[in-house]
């Protein structure tokens, strides 16, 4: 059995020993699995290199662990719910049995198309069931999955494939998204014009819309599974060959692809999902994150099968066709356990208790928070409105780099302190520092945080560049995994983050890099130069604004502006649209060239009569003109 913590000095016992014996913590949890082969050692690590191997000489298929091994006590239970995006289409469910056909058959099909194990498929679709078939088949065959989030634009899909060298695309003709049909086959089609290696597209047919098909490259998903049978033994994977690949943001460059292995990160998945959320077999479990980030991947797919869990997946936005989608649902299906982001709960308590009274919300029992920091008001409309006063909200924090979360409450056996994600789980020994790396001993105290010891789901590199992932997460504080947070801990130990210390935004609880946002606008060709920072906004969290230098004046600059929005659309995608945009024609620089943040921060803030000390700038005057053309409200 998987070692469940049901009360608090079973987590106090848990979490020592994992500190005082880890080795022998993990492989006791880890024995709980199905492996075709034991591992030799537990852990090898250093956080120099970097290097970090777990259960090595260990052999598995993670996906035997998420269908084979439930068919036999509970083939016939529902593994997934599909609520579509529109109310008054008919949903869909399929059994652990039906799960496992299904991902069966698209293996064959995967194979059938010239997949090999080690191939990187990339995988860009809607929230349907497919996704997650498509993901799970992908591991079954030993074939690295990287999927990208379908509102990400051409160019970013065509990054991404181009990274990993991806030989095939998944995807479908189209995807809805509340009122709006979105043309995703479109959008692969101009991504492959320059992704030479994928020789494969697998389209599935969602909404019917009129695409164009290759005829040497494209296949339909019906008519190829119409052609394959529906046994296939998975594929014999070591521990530490790599699963998947996810794309995500960082304080420079292009996004970089984190790299997750097959022992640790099952491992550790199913260990935080059970404990976290206290699973129970009949809870009706639904995490609202799109498979496209890393909370689909861990808490809507892996973790869930894993434990033989019923996970709903939700194909619409919780706006529409109002804002009730998300309790109609909940009724609906009688979840139990519900797990959103702080700008959903913030737009949902905007729209007003209207939309909250017609539902009983009385299957309700665990309520999560992850992505960004949840402020303290839409804690409590959360548990108040929603948990009715009797669900314990585990604000659950964690990266794409982590795998699965770190620190979080573990529902009702953790007693709360609205936002603060409390305590580690067991396995993970966090700290913090100042900035030149000492460590800041003692409670009440507040600093970077880091994490001093490997956990099974730390990522193991970025793809294609191990480099990169040494500078950016081992050698800012040498010995140390940095997570660029920011964090207290309190009085009683225990830990809120306060959000990034890094060139980092959290937007609407996604990831978008400064530089990112900055290398798109640049790309309009009346802009010079840019500069690009967070700042705080009610329901998104941060929001983006821009500052931006043009080559000549613009007579229409609300023009300028929509076509800036534009060109980073195009470029990135619509969630990382800057909000402001103030046209400057200068940037506040030191002698070095070096662009003082601190300041545009501080007037996107609209904290202009704080902005401390300037005189080490190249041109104190171009301060004065910033604040007198700063936008506020
Ligand atoms: C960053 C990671 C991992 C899930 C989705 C986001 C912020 C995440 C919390 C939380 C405060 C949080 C951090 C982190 N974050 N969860 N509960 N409280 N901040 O994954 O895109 O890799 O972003 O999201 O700043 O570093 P991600």
């Amino acid at each position: 059995m998987m070692l469940r913590i049901s009360n608090l000095r079973e987590y106090e016992t848990a979490y020592r020993k994992s500190v005082e014996e880890p080795e022998n913590f993990w492989s006791e949890i880890a024995a709980s699995f199905t492996w075709k082969k034991s591992w030799n050692k537990v852990v090898t690590w250093n956080f120099e290199s970097p290097e970090v191997k777990w259960f090595e000489g260990g052999q598995l298929n993670i996906t035997e662990n998420c269908l084979d091994r439930h068919l036999s006590t509970h083939g016939d239970k529902t593994a997934i719910i599909w609520e579509p995006n529109n109310p008054s289409e008919k949903g869909r469910t399929l059994t652990y049995r039906e799960l496992h056909e299904q991902v069966c058959m698209f293996s064959n099909v995967l194979l059938k198309n010239g997949a090999k194990k080690g191939d990187r498929i990339c995988i860009y679709m809607p929230m349907v069931p497919e996704a997650t078939i498509a993901m799970l088949a992908c591991a079954r065959i030993g074939a690295i999955h990287s999927v990208v989030f379908a509102g990400f634009s051409a160019q970013s899909l065509s990054d991404r494939i181009q990274d990993s060298d991806c030989s095939m695309v998944v995807t479908s003709d189209g995807a809805y998204r509340g009122a709006k049909e979105i043309p995703i086959k479109e959008v692969v089609d101009e991504a492959l014009r320059v992704c030479p290696t994928v020789q494969r597209v697998i389209m599935l047919e969602r909404t019917g819309a009129n695409v164009r098909i290759d005829a040497e490259r494209d296949r339909l998903w019906k008519e190829e599974m119409g052609k394959v049978d529906a046994r296939h033994e998975a594929e014999t994977m070591e521990a530490e060959d790599m699963l998947f690949i996810l794309y995500t943001s960082g304080s420079t460059g292009k996004p970089k692809g984190v790299v997750h292995t097959c022992g640790g990160y099952m491992v550790y998945t199913a260990y935080t999902f059970q404990n976290v959320f206290q699973h129970r077999p009949e809870d009706i479990y639904w995490c609202t994150a799109d498979v496209g980030w890393i909370t689909g991947h861990s808490y809507i797919v892996y973790g869930p099968l894993l434990s033989g869990a019923t996970t709903l997946m939700f194909e619409g936005i919780p706006t529409w066709p109002d804002a009730g989608r998300f309790w109609q649902t909940v009724d609906k299906h009688q979840v139990s356990v519900f797990y959103t982001a702080p700008t959903a709960i913030r737009a949902l308590e905007a729209a007003g208790l209207d939309y909250v009274r017609p539902y009983t919300l009385n299957s309700l029992r665990v309520l999560g928070s992850v992505g960004e920091p949840i402020n303290e008001e839409a804690w409590h409309w959360y548990h108040e409105h929603i948990g009715k006063g009797n669900c314990p909200i585990v604000d659950t924090w964690w990266q794409t780099e982590t795998g699965g979360i770190l620190i979080s409450p573990l529902a009702g056996i953790t007693p709360l302190k609205p936002s603060y994600a409390t305590l580690p789980l067991p396995g993970i020994q966090p700290l913090l520092v100042d900035a030149n790396g000492k460590e800041i001993t003692g409670n009440g105290v507040e600093g970077n945080l880091c994490i001093r010891y490997p956990w099974p789901s730390i990522l193991r590199t970025t793809y294609g560049n191990h480099e990169r992932c040494r500078t950016n997460y081992f050698a800012t504080y040498p010995g140390l995994y940095f997570t660029g947070d920011g964090c207290k801990r309190d009085e009683q130990g225990y830990y809120r983050i306060t959000g990034r210390v890094d060139d980092v935004m959290n937007v609407s609880g996604h990831r978008i890099g400064t530089a990112e946002v900055e290398d798109a606008i640049n790309q309009h060709p009346d802009v010079v130069e840019s500069a690009v920072v967070g700042y705080p906004h009610a329901i998104k969290g941060q929001g983006i604004y821009a500052y931006v230098i043009c080559t000549k004046e613009h007579e229409n600059v609300d023009m300028l502006r929509e076509e800036i929005k534009a060109v980073v659309n195009r470029v990135i995608g619509p969630i990382a649209k800057p909000d402001k945009i103030q046209i400057v024609t200068g940037l506040p620089k030191t002698r070095s060239g070096k662009i003082m943040r601190r300041i545009l921060r501080k007037v996107a803030e609209g904290d202009v009569n704080n902005l401390g000390d300037t005189t080490t700038l190249l041109d104190p005057a171009v301060v004065d003109a910033i604040r007198d053309g700063a936008i506020s409200g």
